[in-house]
């Protein structure tokens, strides 16, 4: 029996863990009328691993290109170095900010990991250090934070997270351009937010970036995520009132959920959807 993941097994910033009843939904509607799917900007590679649970016979090529499958391939080692850190925090009470000593030792754990294995999953180990929404992807990162003891009782698990998966490494532009010729293959479209709030990797894509990514719509099968944090839709909007059928999203569906970030501010985030 195939494990079904919910959620990515190692922290991802900006998975797309709410939408994924959504999109097996959508990908059911599909049997039979694909062979093919291709996660363009695969990140942990979610949408990827749901689409191969909900279709199995398809193809699904999950375009890893965070590395994150390295991330997976190292996970008893992040175990380990976790283990470590939660000895270290034996008594801390949960939540609670750490010591100068006790952030000294977790940063002299994590060093010596590194210096030992070559390379640790300083992502992951960060989220048991880091208060939420606070992210660190290397050691020098880690080192400028304030640390709270957040570790999780249990290891992390990510047994049989790729199974079945086709894995590719390139830029969306040059996967497309090999996956393109095939009529009956979707394209799943989760690229960075255009947003004026700056992310881990968000602020490097700007608006001709996302202009290239819309050039792909034409005449494909495909699912495009988004939010309205982005002016993307708005531009959508703009250019459909302008040019109607010419329109890059012309006679797509929209799929809204809103999310609430604190009693003033809410955004949706956005499942955009042509068959
Ligand atoms: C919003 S995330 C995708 C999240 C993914 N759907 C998930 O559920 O985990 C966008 C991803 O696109 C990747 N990316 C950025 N530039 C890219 C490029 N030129 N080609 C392919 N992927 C790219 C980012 O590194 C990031 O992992």
């Amino acid at each position: 029996m195939c494990r079904i993941y919910k959620c990515a097994p190692l922290p991802f910033i900006g998975q797309k863990r709410h939408f994924v009843r959504e999109f097996a939904g959508v990908l059911k509607q599909l049997e039979g009328n694909i062979d093919t799917v291709v996660d363009l900007f695969g990140g942990s590679g979610l949408l990827s691993h749901t689409a191969k649970r909900v279709l199995p016979w398809c193809r699904v090529v999950y375009n890893d290109f965070d590395n994150y499958v390295r991330r997976l391939a190292v996970v008893e080692d992040t175990n380990a170095v976790l283990r470590t850190i939660k000895e270290l925090l034996n008594g801390v009470e949960p939540k609670k900010r750490l010591t100068d000593r006790q952030r000294a030792d977790v940063l002299a754990t994590v060093a010596e990991a590194q210096e030992r294995l070559g390379w640790v999953d300083i992502t992951t180990i960060a989220r048991s250090v880091l208060f939420s929404g606070k992210w660190a992807n290397s050691l020098e990162e880690l080192g400028r934070h304030t640390m709270y003891n957040r570790a999780k009782a249990a290891d992390y698990d990510c047994d049989g997270y790729l199974d079945g998966l086709e894995i590719a490494r390139a830029d969306y532009r040059e996967l497309f351009g090999q996956e393109y010729g095939n009529s009956r293959a979707l394209f799943v479209l989760d690229p960075p937010y255009l947003s004026t709030e700056c992310g881990m990797y968000e602020n490097y894509w700007k608006l001709t970036d996302y202009l290239n990514v819309l050039r792909l719509l034409k005449g494909t099968k495909y699912v495009y995520f988004t939010s309205d944090k982005s002016q993307i839709v708005e531009l959508c909007q703009w250019l459909a009132d302008e040019y109607r059928e010419a329109a890059p999203m012309h006679g797509a569906t929209v799929r809204m959920r809103t999310n609430t970030v604190n009693y003033q501010s809410r955004y949706n985030d956005m499942m955009i959807i042509k068959t």
